[in-house]
């Protein structure tokens, strides 16, 4: 089973991560992505995510209902639920109307180290709740200039992915640190290495359903550089901060997604 010969009925996933942005007012540029995929803009052969901050969640599910647009969150508690002021379990998310959330995001690892570990255990709890996990993983520039990349994405791999993940319900996100919001990407080969290495090791720990897990890129993408990086082989759809924020540009990305004939 070869690496560079993803399964085609990989489908490419294209999701929104808003972050910490969006105030109810945002919830228009859903409702545009929403309804151009309703008026068929977009191939049917790719799925689109927006995961708003949490305080938009359950408004976000109620407008996106019975559509093609999923919303999915940021993050989860890995307990369905206890005494841990201000937190979210997987539980609630799913309650709200949530189809996946995303766990690992850099951003958790520095600003609330986040580790591996405590990654995993929040895979696990997006599973058991019903949710898809979206687990982040990424080197930071001095990690690839010192040239241990491809270690620190094993590591990473190996202490944050859910055990009994399936491609229905595990994507891995491979978004490297020093391209999140820099305007900075990997070159299409740099790309490729990683999620050639990525598809490998899922296939390894998940067998056949690691071969069709999706795997998607972050960082950076745009509308201008994502025909490129969404044609790089074993790349199954992006994860988009930024360029997430406007309707069109998120649509854009959709649009620039290659779709294999079913
Ligand atoms: P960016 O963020 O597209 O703004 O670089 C990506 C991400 O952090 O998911």
């Amino acid at each position: 089973m070869s690496a560079n010969s993803p399964a085609p009925s990989v489908r490419p996933l294209i999701a929104g991560n808003w972050k910490m942005h969006g105030l109810r007012a945002q919830l228009a540029e859903a409702q545009t992505v929403r309804d151009a995929l309703t008026a068929g803009e977009i191939s049917h052969g790719v799925d689109v995510m927006i995961c708003p901050p949490a305080t938009l969640i359950a408004l976000m599910a109620e407008m996106a209902k019975g559509s093609r647009l999923a919303v999915g969150a940021q993050d989860c508690h890995w307990l369905p639920q206890g005494a841990h002021t201000g937190d979210i379990s997987a539980e609630m998310l799913h309650d709200a109307g949530a189809t996946a959330v995303i766990v690992g995001h850099s951003e958790r690892r520095a600003d609330h180290g986040e580790l591996d570990r405590i990654v995993k255990a929040k895979a696990e709890a997006a599973l058991r709740a019903g949710l898809t996990a979206i687990v982040c993983i990424g080197e930071t520039a001095g990690q690839r200039r010192a040239g241990l990349t491809l270690d620190i994405i094993a590591r990473q791999l190996v202490g944050s992915l859910p055990e009994a993940g399936t491609a229905a319900d595990t994507i891995v996100a491979y978004e490297p640190v020093w391209a999140i919001g820099t305007g900075l990407t990997p070159t299409p080969a740099e790309v490729a290495e990683v999620h050639a290495f990525i598809r490998r090791a899922l296939i390894d720990q998940y067998g056949t359903q690691g071969r069709e897990m999706r795997i998607l890129y972050g960082g950076s993408v745009k509308p201008s550089n994502a025909a490129e990086l969404l044609a790089v082989p074993n790349v199954n759809g992006a994860l988009v901060g930024g360029a997430s924020l406007k309707a069109q540009d998120l649509l854009a990305i959709a649009r620039a997604c290659k779709v294999d004939a079913a």
